[in-house]
């Protein structure tokens, strides 16, 4: 035993617990094999910071929902692919709402979840190999921070363009990110510091996942400011047309695709 975690789905473990304690279906993780266990997503930064997020959220329905994510939904029309839909809860009201709705990850797990609660149309996969498929979309949505998958200027330039080669002509990107520059607690403002010396974007974090003894991969997770997307946006096929910055650090950011 090397104490280092096995790499395996800890989104979709995690989530299928989370599922499990929220329904009653299932085995639950149990406290002193009675109690049922909160599910905590573990969020390790790769400075040493180590965080807890409870992941009950994941399966929250709209009237726990921050305001953002309603006005995220209102926005959104025709075919609309949700990039990283976790445990379903955005396409669940699209469909309700008769909005035809594809959910897309990378987790089996959370496909499993999002299955079985009622989402009906799932792709396993990344962007870029969902463009083979030959679907295409009016909206990608990019919520419960998923601005994130920008990961930071490498990576930034080619998850648009897979999003745009998914594009119906007029198609939107709605995406919720995190200004993280609001913050004077020296582990973060040392840690953008850090970042920026070499030559990533102050919030560009680098981050394990884990739940109980799984992990994840490291990878870049991207959180930035409203000014630092635009400079990201620039020279793609998209263009940055309104941050909606009501409930700040959090904000919406649309982005159209350039006509052609
Ligand atoms: C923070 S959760 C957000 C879930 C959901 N959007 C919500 O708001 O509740 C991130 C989700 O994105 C998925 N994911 C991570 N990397 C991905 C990628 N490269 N492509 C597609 N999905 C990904 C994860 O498996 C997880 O389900």
């Amino acid at each position: 035993m090397s104490g280092e975690p096995r790499l395996g789905d800890v989104f979709g473990e995690l989530l299928r617990d989370a599922y499990a304690v929220h329904t009653g279906i299932g085995p639950r993780p149990l406290v002193g094999g009675r109690l049922p266990r909160p599910v905590i997503e573990i969020i390790e930064r790769d400075d040493g910071l180590v965080n807890g997020a409870p992941a009950a959220h994941y399966l929250d329905g709209p009237e726990h929902w921050q305001p953002y994510d309603h006005r995220a939904v209102d926005r959104t029309r025709g075919a609309t692919l949700d990039v990283g839909v976790g445990g379903g809860r955005i396409a669940l009201l699209l469909q309700e709402r008769g909005i035809p709705v594809t959910g897309l990850d990378t987790s089996p797990g959370a496909l499993r979840v999002s299955r079985h609660r009622g989402v009906r149309d799932l792709v396993l996969g990344t962007v870029d190999e969902h463009v083979a498929d030959g679907r295409r979309y009016d909206t990608f949505l990019l919520l419960g921070n998923n601005l994130g998958l920008f990961e930071g200027r490498e990576r930034a330039p080619a998850f648009l363009a897979a999003l745009a080669a998914l594009a119906r002509p007029g198609a939107q990107v709605i995406a919720h990110g995190t200004d993280p520059y609001g913050t004077t607690d020296p582990v973060h403002t040392g840690y953008h510091e850090r970042n920026r010396r070499r030559g990533r974007l102050g919030g560009q974090l680098r981050l394990r996942l884990r739940y109980r003894e799984l992990g994840t991969e490291w990878f870049d997770y991207l959180v930035c400011s409203a000014e630092e997307l635009a400079e990201l946006v620039r020279g793609t096929p998209w263009q940055l047309t309104d941050v909606d910055d009501r409930d700040a650090p959090y904000y919406l950011a649309t982005l159209r695709l350039r006509g052609r």
